[in-house]
């Protein structure tokens, strides 16, 4: 498994600012993005063109998207709910447009307010204008692994999707685990699946940590053979339409486990740390990251002072980064 490239898609941006109560200044975002090209990902989901009235958090997407410098080699992907968000992203020359839609019906209401066929007919509009143009395509279908409202899903419902939208010609397709309801085994059957059924898809998994399991999971889907995963600087990110939804799996914590494991992911851990440790300033709160907090697992600590009967003296312990 040695040197296995992996491919990381970077979230924070939209996944988790799209959730923050404190709005992030259009050239904070711009600064953000920018350091996050220099660092080695494969793409960055910059921000999303959406209702500002119901994602206002991201209401400055075109200035943003206007406002960055675009590394060679990273895709910057938008996500686009509708024609209206196509039409925007296309005015800013995106690399590629992000459809969304749910697999389960109630989460489809909840978040698009529409039935999935109204927004599977919409998005066919949408591929129709795109693809016009040399901008790609990818659909992220929501709560493909569990409905905080249904339960569970049903593998051939989820495949069933993926066989409409590959009919549609998109290039890819993300599984997402919008509410951390995954779990490894669920994982690894249905990414076997659709990898044997859409060999010519990019295939994307997307896991959020909610019930902890968002590494375990990335480690079933690798195992059956998927090699492109977003995730979200500091674990930031939710959805605002799923009731208890947290972070995405932590870039710099799902990096580090990779790297430490033999993959070739190209993303600099140190420059991502670096990044990570300025989130909270940008949103007013801590991150969940875990490794910002602990350092990595080669970071050493020095000793701490013994008094004469062997025990540490009251000083504070050198913390990692
Ligand atoms: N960009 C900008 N404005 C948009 C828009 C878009 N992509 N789509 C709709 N609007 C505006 C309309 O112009 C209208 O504005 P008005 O009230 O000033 O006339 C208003 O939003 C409502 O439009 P409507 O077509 O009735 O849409 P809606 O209210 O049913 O909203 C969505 C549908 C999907 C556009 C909206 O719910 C949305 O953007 N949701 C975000 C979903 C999301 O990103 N979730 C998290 C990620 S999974
Ligand atoms: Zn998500």
């Amino acid at each position: 498994m040695k040197d296995k490239r992996v491919y990381i898609q970077e979230v924070a941006t939209r996944d988790g600012f799209q959730n923050e109560a404190q709005f992030v200044d259009t050239d904070a975002k711009i600064a953000l993005v920018d350091r996050l090209s220099a660092c080695g990902y494969a793409k960055i989901e910059v921000t999303s063109f959406t209702s500002p009235k119901a994602i206002p958090a991201l209401r400055d997407a075109e200035a943003v998207m206007h406002g960055i410098k675009r590394h060679e080699g990273v895709t910057y992907t938008v996500l686009v709910p509708n024609i209206r968000g196509a039409e925007r992203a296309l005015s800013c020359g995106v690399d590629e447009v992000n459809l969304v839609m749910s697999v389960s019906e109630s989460h489809n209401r909840t978040n698009l307010r529409m039935s999935r066929e109204q927004s599977f007919s919409q998005l066919r509009d949408v591929i129709g204008v795109v693809k016009q143009t040399k901008v790609a395509i990818n659909v992220s279908l929501s709560t493909a692994m569990g409905c905080p409202m249904e339960g569970d899903i049903d593998q051939t419902e989820v495949l069933r999707w993926m066989e409409r939208f590959a009919a549609e010609g998109v290039h890819g397709v993300t599984l997402c685990d919008t509410t951390g309801m995954a779990f490894p085994s669920q994982v690894c059957a249905l990414c076997s699946d659709a990898l044997a059924q859409f060999p010519e898809l990019e295939l994307t998994l997307h896991f959020h940590n909610t019930r902890g399991m968002a590494l375990a999971n990335t480690l079933a889907a690798l195992g059956a053979g998927i090699d492109r995963f977003d995730a979200s600087l500091g674990g930031l990110g939710g959805c605002p339409y799923a009731p208890g939804a947290t972070g995405n799996v932590c870039t710099e914590e799902l990096v580090h486990m990779l790297e430490l494991d033999g993959y070739d992911t190209e993303v600099n851990l140190a420059e991502l740390l670096s990044a990570s440790g300025s989130l909270p300033r940008l949103i007013g709160h801590d991150v969940p990251s875990q490794l910002l907090k602990a350092g990595r697992r080669s970071d050493l600590h020095t000793m701490p002072c013994l008094s004469n009967d062997g025990l540490p003296e009251q000083r504070a312990f050198a913390t990692g980064v």
